[in-house]
């Protein structure tokens, strides 16, 4: 089993605040999120969990409170970091498409690690095994827009585990699929976890989904109502003691593996 470092917290989101309008969609959230740990995140349809995931990974800039990624402010970086930040350490797996429409599967899943530097030639063979690992070896040349909802969204899975970034966001990934398949994507995900020592933020509406989780955190009215308390987590997975508040913010050591790989 992981043992999970809950003394310096990866990601942490502090009196998150973010608004459409008139709509609160997040309204004072705090969340850490440990270096190698699993989170799912639960809750009703419109409750604020897509917007907290954008949030989390820089993608959306919140109205009011503070995101850190390994003790950096992400409000401090300007967009060229933070664009450089989602490239290098995140993947992200969004609920509705991403993938670029023009594009092959294989194209789409192969631009990550071009993106790292990785030789086309490499990068193509790299892109193959995800493809195949997901049932898409055929589909490899269509675009997206030739595929099914739930082949795309394998394609979208593996675009966003190519490069073994640092976080994976995933936005209810297994939604368009079926067990098998949902499955095949999940033993993936975790594998990075556990193998690679990533980090996992997982929303999902499917509670066996969820508990393969360390941690379950349920958002509600755009407020966490369980699971967001630094150093809660599944009982019996992890006896640490939560972190106190003044340790929170601390740089953390991220993936054990990563660090001999930085050049990637
Ligand atoms: N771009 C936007 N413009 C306006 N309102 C938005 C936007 N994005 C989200 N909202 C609103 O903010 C609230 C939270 O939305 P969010 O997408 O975070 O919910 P969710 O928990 O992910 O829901 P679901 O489970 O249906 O995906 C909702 O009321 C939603 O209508
Ligand atoms: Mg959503």
């Amino acid at each position: 089993m992981t043992v999970i470092d809950r003394q310096a917290p990866l990601l942490t989101a502090r009196a998150l605040r973010k608004s459409f309008g008139r709509t609160d969609a997040l309204r004072g959230v705090d969340l850490d999120v440990f270096p190698g740990e699993a989170v799912a995140v639960m809750g009703p349809s419109g409750s604020g969990k897509s917007t907290l995931l954008h949030c989390l990974a820089g993608v959306l800039v919140p109205d009011a409170g503070t995101v850190t990624f390994r003790g950096t402010s992400l409000g401090d970086l300007d967009e060229r970091l933070r664009s450089r930040l989602r490239l290098t350490e995140f993947g992200f797996v969004f609920q509705f498409g991403q993938l670029l429409p023009d594009l092959t599967a294989l194209e789409n899943v192969t631009i990550p690690l071009l993106l790292a530097g990785v030789k086309r030639s490499k990068a193509e063979v790299t892109a193959r095994s995800w493809l195949d690992r997901f049932e898409l070896g055929e589909k490899s040349g269509q675009t997206p827009g030739a595929m099914s909802g739930g082949e795309a969204q394998r394609v979208a899975v593996a675009r966003a585990l190519v490069a073994e970034p640092e976080v994976i966001f995933a936005d209810e990934p297994t939604g368009a699929l079926d067990s098998l398949a949902a499955e095949t994507v999940l033993t993936a995900m975790l594998e990075q976890v556990k193998q690679l020592g990533a980090t996992l933020v997982i929303i999902t509406h499917d509670p066996r989904t969820a508990s393969y989780a360390d941690r379950e955190v349920m958002v509600r009215d755009g407020r966490i109502t369980a699971g967001g308390a630094v150093g809660q987590s599944r009982s019996g997975v992890d006896p640490e003691p939560a972190a106190r508040p003044e340790e929170v913010g601390a740089s953390t050591p991220g993936r054990q593996l990563r660090s001999q790989d930085e050049q990637r």
